[in-house]
């Protein structure tokens, strides 16, 4: 059952610095996602070049897009159950109370640049899918293999081990290393591939990620924006829709309150509207780590707090109020990988030198 004390726990956990925010004027910051660094690294350095705060987050979240490392977001994202990279992103933009958003867009390496084109070039807010590629190829872009040998072997590895209750697959005949095996059986699949690699895709095929970068800035004008961008649940069924391109779900921003966005489990989080509801939370007065520790409590009470249920997932919330007073709040204090226990954590930048990872306050603590 979820008790304050778990979320106390996790408050606790806040360094001295985020906890001794105060209210104040507007200035120039940044979070993000614990995969954001970077992204917000560039993102403040747009924002003290003096540059629109979309065009920022936009820029910061570019980094992920493209780098073929980062398996939940763009170019090298984990693909559905066909092995086709699908991308969902959406912006808004706070001066203009405008956004745009595009789903299950093939073939675009930076989707969220597609949002920015559907927000400014169109009556509309979201294109989706085969619409979303031909108004992307219209605009000028190029359509692009976004599945790297890395994400492709993870996907070999998820269809060579998926097996039927008889313990068998169309994919794995006669294969002896089905998931909760140890990785290294799978050298014998894959013969070419090193262990490190393997041991990663083994964790990708028993606990398919919904990586995600979400990135929300405010300036010393008192202007903010935000960005959310994905590449969703890994195996998922073609055509399946996160909450990251949903306004409301995986981002939401109203610079007179402020703005908040979410990754993790899109799923839990459509059905809380998590991102608008953090945000009415702090335009009726709650602060951003109140705001965002209820539309988690939200997502508990979905599952009448059963903790067994909820260990199936992981969804976390950012916020940022209008006068920089930011927070992040994750479901569980942190997970499980193959390399072991991984605390929670987010990404800020507040204009005093390079981006830091804080600690996340969290709703539950995950057995170890
Ligand atoms: N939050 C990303 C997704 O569920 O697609």
């Amino acid at each position: 059952m979820f008790s304050r004390r778990t979320w106390m726990k996790g408050a606790a956990a806040l360094p001295a610095a985020a906890q001794a925010q105060t209210a104040g004027k507007p200035k120039n910051i940044v979070i993000a996602s614990a995969n954001g660094v970077e992204c917000c690294n560039i993102a403040m350095s747009w924002l003290r070049a003096g540059k629109d705060t979309l065009d920022a987050v936009i820029a910061g979240v570019n980094v992920n897009e493209l780098d073929p490392h980062d398996n939940s977001v763009g170019y090298g994202g984990l693909p559905n159950e066909e092995g086709v990279v699908e991308l969902d992103a959406s912006v808004m933009h706070g001066p203009t109370r405008r956004a745009g958003s595009v789903a299950a867009i093939r073939g675009i390496k930076t989707p969220s640049k597609i949002a920015k084109l559907v927000m400014e070039e169109t009556d509309h807010i979201m294109l989706v899918g085969e619409g979303a590629l031909r108004f992307a190829k219209t605009m000028g872009y190029a359509e692009e293999n976004l599945l790297t040998e890395k994400s492709r072997l993870a996907f070999l590895v998820w269809k060579r081990t998926l097996k039927d209750p008889n313990g068998h697959s169309n994919w794995s005949d006669g294969v002896d290393a089905p998931p909760g095996k140890s990785p290294k059986a799978l050298l014998r699949l894959f013969p070419e591939a090193d262990e490190k690699t393997l041991a990663w895709a083994h964790e990708m095929a028993l606990h398919p990620p919904t990586g995600t970068i979400n990135c929300l800035a405010l300036n010393e004008k008192g202007e903010m924006s935000g960005c959310t961008t994905t590449s969703g649940m890994a195996w998922k069924i073609p055509g399946r829709v996160g909450d990251s391109p949903i306004i409301g779900a995986g981002l939401f921003v109203d610079q007179e309150v402020g703005a908040a966005g979410s990754t993790g489990r899109g799923e839990e989080n459509i059905r809380v509207a998590g991102a608008h509801t953090i945000v009415e939370n702090m335009r009726h007065g709650m602060t951003p780590q109140d705001a965002v520790m209820d539309a988690l409590k939200r997502i508990s009470r979905n599952y009448d707090n059963d903790l067994k249920r909820l260990d199936k997932f992981d969804i976390n919330f950012y916020a940022l109020r209008k006068d920089g007073v930011y927070a992040g709040g994750s479901l569980w204090s942190g997970q499980f990988r193959n390399t072991g226990f991984v605390s929670r954590q987010f990404a800020v930048n507040d204009g005093t030198g390079n981006s830091r990872l804080v600690n996340c306050p969290y709703l539950h603590e995950r057995p170890r």
